[in-house]
């Protein structure tokens, strides 16, 4: 049940972040139609890639102490391959966090949150580190 909220998390933010900064949909060209909010909701790559994702986050928590050599493979991948303005990351993590603070409201107290953030800076110098 956790697995299925987190997973329905993780997808929404997705979609906010091809939403809410539309230039990303650029990298995802053979994902077919995301010309409008309806296209993006109702894309089935879309929802898939969100399980991907959230399944690369599951690493990250996995391996706390590790996550730079976690996502070492995955940083050069978005910067060799698919040439994702490392940008992107921090706003795909403002994405996440705001998703999640709306499904919580009050239970999402400060101190949590500051502790999500904190996860959240650390991957998201992970998946940067290859490009320098
Ligand atoms: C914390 C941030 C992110 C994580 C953990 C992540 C994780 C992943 C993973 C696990 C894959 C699949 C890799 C494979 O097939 O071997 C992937 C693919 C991909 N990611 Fe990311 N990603 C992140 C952020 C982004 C952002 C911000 C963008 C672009 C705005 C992006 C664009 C892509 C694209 C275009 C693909 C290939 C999709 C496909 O062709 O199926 N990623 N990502």
């Amino acid at each position: 049940m956790q697995f299925h909220l987190y997973t329905l998390l993780v997808i929404r933010h997705q979609y906010k972040v091809l939403i809410v900064y539309p230039w990303t949909q650029r990298y995802f060209g053979k994902f077919g139609n995301l010309n409008s909010v309806a296209a993006i909701l109702g894309n089935p790559k879309v929802t898939a890639h969100g399980k991907v994702v959230l399944n690369a986050l599951d690493n990250a928590v996995k391996n706390l102490d590790n996550i730079k050599e976690t996502y070492s493979k995955l940083s050069q991948l978005h910067c060799e391959i698919l040439s994702v303005d490392p940008d992107n990351f921090r706003l795909f993590a403002d994405c996440l966090t705001i998703v999640i603070a709306n499904k919580f409201g009050a239970a999402f107290t400060p101190e949590i949150q500051a502790t999500w953030q904190k996860f959240l800076a650390v991957v998201v110098a992970a998946m940067s580190s290859r490009y320098f």
